[in-house]
């Protein structure tokens, strides 16, 4: 659907089952955050014993979550958008640091074959590659230190598992900051928000031959 007057494209970004992914993953992990840096000691909120179970609770609904989208993403082929490029990274990156800031236009049109931005390609691979599975080892290990001498791990020092987790939490934190300042610089404050609830994104026409919109 092309509007003749403002020469921007509809496009059909998000499925259904992306977006509930995306906003129940968004909830459980600021639950993760929140809870664990109550267990951290960093603040009182719930008490400690509620935190952690709180936290445990969340971390096997992400668990449940996760099954079901490396499901989704690889039925779908939606795996794709993930490969990471270097193609126009550092023209991103100078957007973000100055093009942004004086009104330069976007180096990358979004389609619905390829919408994630170089950038954003190797941000999402890096939390999958390495905050995630840091995250998810020292979670499991946590979780599961009365096993420890069964699995023969009785020298791993707890220490060293609560600080990888804590590392991890950081870093979790840092992403989720980063991401949402970056949802605030569509061509309005709330446009990329309005897209992850409706599905739905206003693309400039040109890039219409190259966008499936359905
Ligand atoms: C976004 C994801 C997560 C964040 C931000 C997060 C954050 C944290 C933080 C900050 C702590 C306190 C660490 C310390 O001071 O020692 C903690 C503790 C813990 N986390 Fe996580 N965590 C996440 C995911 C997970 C997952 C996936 C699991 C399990 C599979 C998990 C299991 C635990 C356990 C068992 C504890 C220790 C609770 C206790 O003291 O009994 N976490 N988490």
């Amino acid at each position: 659907m092309t509007d003749a007057t403002t020469q921007t494209v509809r496009v059909y970004l998000y499925k259904r089952y992306e977006r509930f992914w995306h906003w129940s993953q968004a909830l459980l992990v600021l639950t993760m955050l929140l809870s664990g840096f109550e267990v951290h000691g960093s603040y009182a909120l719930l008490g400690f014993e509620r935190a952690v179970r709180l936290h445990t609770l969340a971390a096997w609904a992400l668990l449940l979550l996760w099954a079901f989208t490396i499901f989704w993403q690889f039925t779908t082929g939606e795996w794709r958008q993930y490969l990471p490029t270097l193609e126009k990274v550092g023209a991103m990156a100078r957007y973000y640091a100055l093009g942004i800031f004086v009104g330069a236009p976007h180096p990358f049109h979004k389609t619905a074959a390829k919408k994630h931005n170089p950038l954003q390609r190797l941000a999402y691979l890096a939390l999958l590659a390495a905050v995630s599975p840091l995250i998810w080892i020292s979670g499991l290990l946590y979780l599961f230190r009365a096993f420890w001498p069964a699995l023969g791990l009785e020298a791993l020092p707890l220490e060293w598992v609560a600080w990888a987790h804590t590392a991890g939490a950081f870093a979790m934190g840092v992403f989720v900051i980063a991401h949402v300042y970056l949802t605030t610089t569509g061509h309005t404050l709330f446009a990329h928000i309005q897209t992850m609830i409706t599905g739905w994104e206003e693309l400039p026409a040109d890039d219409a031959d190259t966008a499936s919109s359905h």
